[in-house]
């Protein structure tokens, strides 16, 4: 094992039916993936062996191979069990599991060749939960015009669009970028987001213009079932400028409070620049959440 490899994830892989060290995985450069960025991927956080909605983003990779006209190689329970064996070849704790299936490897060309074997790799990183002081002191972000294509649904790899503004989010001075199309806001280059106004939580709708996250989805159960005020809505450029408190969700930041926006605080009052009242709650729900998945079985067992 070099170090170099021992830095880029956790030392055992998955390739193609098979465990084995990074180093020894071997995938041809004619894969689609490689070339054409032709494939989909998932993030699943598991925590101590316990996946958090492992069964939902399953079921969303089936879904972006579908968009995709590829057929799952493997059922869930086949999904299940190969990630399990991951974890327990990489000794658990808290990890973010990371799956991609690519079309297969064919003569370069763009139509898609029926019959190709996926190629299907995973690895597991530790789970990179933000700093306890990102959910203290909030992240700064800046407004960008959403030039990604109109497919944001599909977790595809082709994932320039996303590199390219988190790039210039980075070059603008901010942690992240939020995306606005004509004028609506959409989501950050890896996130969900949600604003709140006098109150209630505005919610973006899941589209075809983002990808609907599975924290996402959580979050606007939970604030639901707390009985939090929420539209579930198209939100202006104005009421994000205008919000009282941003912020945004994946699986691996949980949920993250905006602060500064385009270099103004975000609030109003002696609680602009703050995290918010109902971004604190939203993370309470979301930590009880946790303490109720530690609590259950745990679902990986090898
Ligand atoms: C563009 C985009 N939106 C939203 C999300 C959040 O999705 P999830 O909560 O399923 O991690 C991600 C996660 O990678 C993403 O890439």
């Amino acid at each position: 094992m070099t170090h170099a490899a021992q830095q880029l994830c956790l030392p055992t892989v998955y390739l193609n039916g098979e465990y084995m060290p990074l180093e020894n995985a071997r995938i041809s450069p004619l894969d689609r993936g490689f070339i054409f960025g032709d494939g989909v991927y998932e993030v699943i956080p598991y925590y101590d062996g316990r996946g958090l909605r492992a069964n939902e983003h399953l079921i969303r990779l089936q879904r972006s191979m579908e968009e995709l006209y590829m057929t799952n190689p493997y059922s869930l329970e086949k999904w299940e069990s190969a990630i399990n064996g991951l974890i327990a070849k990489n000794g658990g704790g808290n990890l973010a599991i990371y799956i991609q299936v690519t079309r297969g490897v064919a003569k370069r060309d763009f139509p898609p060749p029926a019959g190709l074997t996926p190629t299907v790799f995973m690895m597991a990183n530790p789970l990179p939960t933000p700093k306890p002081e990102i959910y203290v002191n909030g992240i700064s972000a800046v407004s960008l015009d959403d030039n990604r294509w109109l497919k944001c649904h599909i977790k595809s790899t082709a994932l320039l669009g996303a590199v390219l503004l988190k790039h210039e989010s980075n070059l603008l001075g901010g942690d992240e970028g939020i995306m606005f199309r004509d004028g609506y806001l959409t989501e950050s280059s890896a996130s969900n987001i949600a604003a709140v106004k006098n109150g209630v939580i505005l919610c973006p709708p899941m589209d075809n213009l983002i990808l609907g996250g599975i924290t996402y989805v959580l979050m606007i159960e939970l604030a639901k079932k707390a009985g939090l005020p929420l539209e579930v809505r198209r939100v202006s450029r104005k009421e994000v400028r205008g919000a009282d408190e941003l912020w945004i969700m994946s699986s691996t930041k949980e949920v993250v409070p905006i602060v500064s926006l385009d270099g103004r605080p975000v609030g109003h009052g002696i609680e602009a620049g703050k995290p918010g009242p109902i971004f604190k709650t939203m993370y309470q729900l979301f930590q009880n959440y946790k303490r109720e998945l530690a609590s259950a079985p745990p679902q990986a067992a090898e």
